[in-house]
C-alpha cells in the first residue's frame, strides 16, 4: 500500500479546496504506525480544526470567568461570548429565538432532559410513544425509563431491508393516544435521511408533539428547525467539528416555558427561599450550575468554520465520496453494505463474508485507516439486520476520495490477509 497515495486528494476533491480545509486540521497530518492517518471514525466523533482548537484556548487566556454571575470585566467578556454562542447555534439551525437554545453536555443529555421534564409533566399512563428501530440507544433508553415509570406505551417504526424509514407504518402507528414522536434525522448507522419535514406535520395531526435527534444530520447537512417544524431538536457539538461536552437542546419557546427544569441549582431560579424557589427566565432555567463556557463557545467557533465553507457544500463533497466509496466498496467480493436509501448520508456500515468486524476494523486501523465496529450504540438495529456487529466508515468534511481507495485497499488486504 503506498503511504502517499493514500494521503493525496484527487482533483476532484479541488474544486471544493479539500487541501486547504484539511491543513486546518492539525490532527491529519498526524503518522500512525508509521502511516498517513485516514481517518474514517467522524460519526463517532469528528476532528477539530485549528479555528476551534484556537478559540478554547483564546477563552483560557483572554476571555475566562463564570458566565452571568459577575459585575467585572472579565465575567462580561465571558458571558457576551457564551450568549453570543447561543445566537451562532440560533442562525445555524434558524430558531426563531436564542432563548430556544439550551446548551447541554451532549445530545444524550437533550434527549434525557426532554424526557424528564416534558415527558413526566405531561405524559399520563396510556400514553403513547413512537421511535424507529434504526434511532441511537440515547434516543431508545429515555423513552423506555420514562415508560417504565409513567405506564406508557412504546412503539418502533420499522424500516426496510435498504434501511428506509417506512412513513405508511408510521402513519399507521399513529394513533390519538399519541403524544411524542421521536426519531432520528439521520441513522448513525445507515446514514438514511428521515422525512423529517413530513414526520412532523403527520405527528402534529396527530396531536403529538415531536423531536429529532440530529446529532447525525447537523453535521451533515443544513438543518432548518422553523421550516421542519419540530417541537424539539437535539444535537451534539463534537460531531460537528467542536469540543466534547457540549450538546444542544432546541425546544419551542411555548413548550420549554411550560416545562418545569430539569436539575435544580444556581443560575436557573429567579428567587430561593428556604420554603420555595421560583424559576428564571429562558434559557437559564433549563442551564443550572456553571455551565460548559469554554465548550460552547468552541462550538460556536466550529459553526463559524462550517458555516463559511458553506453546509450546503459540506454535503456536496460528502456525497461525492460517499457515491465514489459505495461503488469502490461494492466490487469487493462478499462486501455487504447496510443501509442503501435513497437519502442518505455519508456513513457506510459494512460486512464481510466470514470476517468479525472488530477483525475487520483491528487489520485496516494498522494501515492507517480509523473506523469504528460493533453495534454503534444501535442494537435493535443490529437484531434488525440480523447481525451482532458492523464495520461503519463514516466521513467528514476533510475527507477525499483517495480516503476511499485507502479504506478499500485495506479491505481487500484484510481478506487477502485473512482469506
Ligand atoms: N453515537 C456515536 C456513534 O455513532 C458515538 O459512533
Amino acid at each position: 500500500m503506498s503511504d502517499t497515495a493514500q494521503a493525496m486528494p484527487t482533483a476532484n476533491d479541488t474544486a471544493y479546496d479539500v487541501l486547504s480545509y484539511r491543513s486546518d486540521f492539525p490532527i491529519l497530518s498526524e503518522q500512525i504506525y508509521d502511516k498517513p492517518l485516514i481517518f474514517l471514525d467522524n460519526a463517532a466523533s469528528a476532528q477539530k480544526p485549528q479555528q476551534v482548537i484556537d478559540a478554547v484556548r483564546y477563552v483560557y487566556e483572554h476571555e475566562y470567568a463564570n458566565v452571568h454571575r459577575g459585575v467585572h470585566y472579565m465575567s462580561e467578556k465571558a458571558t457576551e461570548a457564551y450568549e453570543g454562542a447561543r445566537v451562532k447555534v440560533q442562525r445555524f439551525i434558524n430558531a426563531a429565538h436564542d432563548h430556544e437554545v439550551i446548551f447541554t453536555r451532549n445530545a444524550t443529555e437533550a434527549v434525557n432532559m426532554v424526557a424528564g421534564t416534558y415527558g413526566r409533566r405531561f405524559l399520563e399512563p396510556g400514553d403513547e410513544i413512537i421511535i424507529s428501530v434504526m434511532e441511537h440507544h440515547a434516543n431508545i433508553v429515555p423513552w423506555q425509563m420514562l415508560r417504565d415509570e409513567k405506564g406508557l406505551v412504546l412503539k418502533a417504526v420499522p424500516v426496510t431491508d435498504d434501511g428506509e424509514f417506512l412513513l405508511e407504518d408510521f402513519k399507521k402507528l399513529l394513533t390519538p393516544r399519541t403524544k411524542l414522536v421521536a426519531i432520528t434525522h439521520t441513522s448513525n448507522v445507515l446514514g438514511t435521511i428521515t422525512p423529517v419535514a413530513e414526520i412532523a406535520r403527520l405527528a402534529h395531526d396527530a396531536g403529538a408533539k415531536v423531536l429529532f435527534d440530529g446529532s447525525q444530520a447537523a453535521v451533515h447537512s443544513v438543518v432548518d428547525v422553523q421550516a421542519i417544524d419540530c417541537d424539539f431538536y437535539v444535537f451534539t457539538g463534537h460531531k460537528l467539528y467542536g469540543p466534547s461536552g457540549v450538546g444542544v437542546l432546541y425546544g419551542k419557546e411555548e413548550l420549554l416555558n411550560a416545562m418545569p427544569p430539569y436539575l435544580g441549582g444556581g443560575e436557573m431560579i429567579s428567587t430561593v427561599t428556604l420554603a420555595e424557589s421560583t424559576w428564571a427566565e429562558l434559557p437559564n432555567k433549563f442551564e443550572a450550575g456553571t455551565p460548559m463556557i469554554a465548550q460552547a463557545i468552541g462550538l460556536g467557533a466550529a459553526i463559524d468554520y462550517v458555516s463559511a465553507i458553506g453546509m450546503d457544500r459540506i454535503a456536496a463533497h460528502e456525497q461525492d465520496v460517499l457515491g465514489y466509496a459505495t461503488q469502490k466498496l461494492t466490487s469487493i467480493p462478499g462486501l455487504k453494505i447496510f443501509g442503501t436509501a435513497p437519502s442518505k448520508a455519508a456513513v457506510i456500515s459494512f460486512s464481510m463474508e466470514n470476517i468479525h468486524p472488530h477483525d475487520i476494523a483491528t487489520i485496516i486501523d494498522r494501515a492507517g485507516v480509523a473506523c469504528r465496529a460493533g453495534h454503534h450504540c444501535a442494537q435493535p438495529l443490529m437484531d434488525r439486520m440480523g447481525v451482532p456487529a458492523m464495520t461503519r466508515a463514516s466521513f467528514g468534511l476533510y475527507n477525499t476520495r483517495a480516503d476511499a481507495d485507502a479504506l478499500v485497499e485495506a479491505l481487500e488486504f484484510t481478506q487477502e490477509f485473512l482469506g
